[in-house]
């Protein structure tokens, strides 16, 4: 079904195989990547062929990590539309303003793509229990997923994670544990209770390889909305980083297949002011961060204090000649509310951040009038019903 051919440290470059369970590099402990054999693939997997198949993220399939059909969770993962926000476009000043809208994904939000594929993978290989730290959305999938394909799911939340995730999880049947601190606090936990219970197959964000692969069909299924041409600037709500990165890798496995050129889009990060580990990484120009101490923000899937792979995030920043930036949660609340009445769309705090970064982008001179920027609304905003104030 596919071209995978091993799994590579994303530093020291060394190879481990996909048909075993793997975590991070045995050698050095960093992010493993999926690779390909992207030239047998060029032969055989044409971007045609693509026209008529249904409009799935599975639709890539030979360049996904799930080897057997029958080992696919899914739950419907659509196409997500592309959405032109014109009022928005013009009040800024961007007449090519286009939002991709992830909310529309089983469980409400993108993390539905990494957790279909790290599930599968999972499934695959054999594993029957999964564990997660998760600052809210990505419990919700996990859970979702482990209960379509009959697994147990360890779920670790902060205590203040959004009432919804909590019950969502619960509904799923998931066994959930609420945690005082963040994100990383969370992980701390589950690290602990992961030493008595050895049959824990640990799925945080980029400490499985798949999660990724799960998340680079953000890229897929924008070059191939866009007729191969990829938008001026993306920009993105970026926590551990997973799509930034996803997205990224994507448009260079699309390059080795001949489906697009060598031009890519200015990769624009952005974060909440009250916890900007990458954005104040990118000030220093720096090529890592450092953990953000007091993380806080409304914007509850941006508060990750360090992300794991926070590296590639940059890395894939500054190749792009793309830029990080941060906003406060007063304008992320004032955005959710100027979208929800401007374009009738009521989107998540985190893609909301995207649109209230857009001002300082043109002020800064990072972005101008005649690009074609393409906004990443990470999750709905209906999974956020704490964002707006009850005023009859
Ligand atoms: C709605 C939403 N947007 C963005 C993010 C950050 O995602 P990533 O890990 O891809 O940076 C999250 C993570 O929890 C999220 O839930
Ligand atoms: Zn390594």
């Amino acid at each position: 079904m596919n071209f995978l051919t091993h799994l590579e440290c994303s530093v020291c470059g060394d190879r481990h195989s996909p048909h075993e369970i793997q975590t991070i590099c045995r050698s050095c402990g960093k992010a493993l990547v999926a690779r390909y054999d992207l030239q047998a693939a060029r032969k055989s997997f044409s971007q045609a062929s693509l026209k008529d198949r249904p409009p799935s993220l599975w639709k890539y399939a030979e360049l996904l990590p799930v080897e057997r059909e029958e080992n696919v969770v899914s739950l419907g993962e659509q196409t997500t539309p592309i959405i032109p926000t014109p009022k928005l476009g013009e009040a800024l000043g961007l007449p090519h303003l286009l939002m991709k809208d992830e909310g529309q994904l089983p469980t409400g939000s993108f993390k539905a793509r990494g957790l279909a594929m790290a599930v599968s993978k999972a499934k695959e290989l054999g594993i029957k229990t999964v564990c997660i730290p998760s600052a809210g959305n990505a419990a919700g999938a996990l859970a979702a997923y482990a209960a379509r394909a009959g697994m147990e799911a360890f779920i670790f939340l902060p205590e203040d994670t959004p009432e919804i995730n909590i019950k969502e999880c619960l509904a799923y049947g998931s066994h959930v544990k609420l945690v005082q601190g963040n994100i990383s606090d969370a992980a701390k936990k589950m690290n602990e209770q992961k030493k008595t219970n050895p049959g824990w197959f640990d799925v945080s964000t980029l400490k499985e390889p798949y999660r990724l692969e799960g998340k680079k069909t953000m890229g897929y299924e924008l070059a191939e909305q866009m007729e191969w041409q990829l938008p001026d600037v993306v920009v993105y709500p970026t926590g551990g980083g997973t799509g930034l990165i996803g997205m990224w890798k994507a448009f260079d496995e699309m390059e080795q297949l001949g489906w697009i050129g060598s031009r890519r889009p200015r990769m624009i990060s952005v974060q909440a002011s009250g916890c900007a580990p990458i954005v104040r990484a990118y000030n220093e120009q720096k090529p890592d961060s450092k953990f953000w101490e007091n993380a806080e923000t409304i914007a509850s899937g941006l508060r990750v204090p360090k992300a794991f792979a926070d590296h590639l995030i940059l890395d894939a920043v500054y190749k792009s000649g793309g830029s990080a930036v941060a906003v406060n949660d007063e304008e992320i609340v004032a955005s959710v509310y100027e979208i929800a009445r401007t374009e009738g769309l009521f989107i998540c705090p985190e893609g909301a951040a995207c649109f209230a970064a857009l001002r300082y982008l043109l002020s800064q001179g990072k972005v101008s009038e005649t690009d074609r920027v393409v906004v990443f609304n990470t999750a709905t905003g209906i999974k956020y019903p704490e964002v707006i104030k009850r005023e009859l």
